[in-house]
């Protein structure tokens, strides 16, 4: 088979390892995960609920608009059902956006360390990946701003960050967009948003979303909606651009029983706002221990913790590995002395730190 040249060069996205692996591979009959930045609390029950009712429609196909959650939305952020559209998780947005903008050799600029998904997209269209180091594990907006050439399709920023948790301060973002050369889409992903809530306005980015062509914030419920199996996010953007997605998305791209969970979800603000504050304290508690223990942090605008370990870090998350705790190591991020941790639950925070003490014990001679 002659595959394009460019699929010999990808490698396959090799993913955490999940609870039922680990089980299986040490023999375990209980195992926690707390790697990859899920909601512990779950789905909302009303969400659940929500797909028992309709999973008697599934022979039918879903609609590609969504119109029911679109116009949940429409109406809880204040914009028009043309501004949004839907993906395959977030994650196919992203694809989507490469494929509507970049051309072979063109460029596509983000931050590193940063989450993947741009980078491979941009591989796959041929494109040319432009990673501005982050200083102190924070976006360097100005040498992002100089790193633009005149064949720059996409910038790329994600923001809180994955996996430093790190935040862009309101004004200079806004600044940042308003410095972006019009023909360049800047993709704000928002992924973490929800977890972020005082420290960004998200009223005045959806207005400049509305208002120009070249903005787009990316949002998905796989985190605090915590829906992550039902692959559904979306974008708020201006119509033309939204239109131009319409055009290249599959056309039953988003499934029924996302479409009825994700609309469930939001209206569930109880379960969001249960999810907020076990995220706030867990975090707090974290950063309590993690003092404690004298390892240094980054300060986290979303659900999970950067923790830098150092050259122990990866033993560490074999060891919790191995006794059902799983962690992110940040290798792939080039961190390797970093590991990140997604807030969990009470019980899942506690058998976190139990394992962390006694793999300190066994390497630190009996103390921890
Ligand atoms: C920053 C960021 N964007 C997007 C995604 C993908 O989300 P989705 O599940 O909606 O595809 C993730 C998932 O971890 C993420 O961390």
């Amino acid at each position: 088979m002659q595959y394009r040249s460019i699929i010999n060069a990808l490698h396959e996205y090799v993913p955490g390892k999940s609870i039922d692996e680990v089980k299986a591979k040490y023999g375990l009959d209980s195992v926690y995960k707390i790697a990859s930045n899920e909601n512990p609390l779950g789905p909302s029950p009303k969400a659940v609920q929500a797909m028992q009712k309709a999973l008697v429609q599934v022979h039918r196909y879903p609609l590609g608009n969504a119109p029911e959650l679109s116009a949940l939305l429409a109406q809880k952020l204040e914009v028009d059902c043309k501004n949004l559209c839907f993906g395959n998780g977030s994650d196919e947005l992203v694809w989507l956006l490469t494929t509507i903008l970049v051309n072979a050799g063109d460029s596509v600029i983000s931050s590193e360390p940063t989450f993947s998904e741009y980078g491979f997209c941009t591989q796959l269209m041929q494109g040319q990946y432009i990673p501005v180091p982050m200083q102190d594990y924070c976006h360097q907006l100005p040498q992002i701003l100089n790193a633009i050439q005149s064949n720059t399709k996409i910038i790329f920023i994600c923001n809180p960050n994955n996996p430093t948790g790190t935040i862009i301060p309101k004004q200079e973002l806004l600044d940042f967009i308003e410095a972006v050369p019009p023909n360049i889409l800047v993709v704000v992903d928002q992924a973490y948003i929800e977890y972020a809530q005082d420290s960004v306005d998200s009223i005045s980015l959806i207005e400049q979303a509305l208002s120009r062509p070249n903005l787009l914030l990316l949002r998905t419920f796989s985190k605090l909606y915590g829906l992550a199996g039902l692959r559904i996010g979306y974008a708020i953007s201006h119509a033309e651009l939204i239109a131009a997605l319409y055009k290249v998305k599959q056309p039953f791209n988003v499934n029924i029983l996302a479409q009825l969970a994700a609309c469930a979800a939001i209206e569930d603000t109880e379960h969001c706002r249960a999810s907020l504050e076990l995220n706030t304290k867990g975090m707090q508690e974290l950063q309590v221990q993690m003092d404690e223990l004298q390892y240094p942090w980054l300060p986290s605008a979303a659900n999970y913790l950067a923790v830098h370990v150092g050259p122990t870090a990866l033993s560490l998350v074999q060891y919790l590995e191995q006794s059902g705790v799983i962690i992110r190591s940040l290798k792939s991020f080039g961190m390797p002395e970093w590991v990140r941790i997604t807030i969990g639950l009470p019980a899942e925070m506690q058998a976190l730190m139990q394992a962390w003490r006694q793999f300190l014990s066994i390497n630190n001679g009996g103390e921890s």
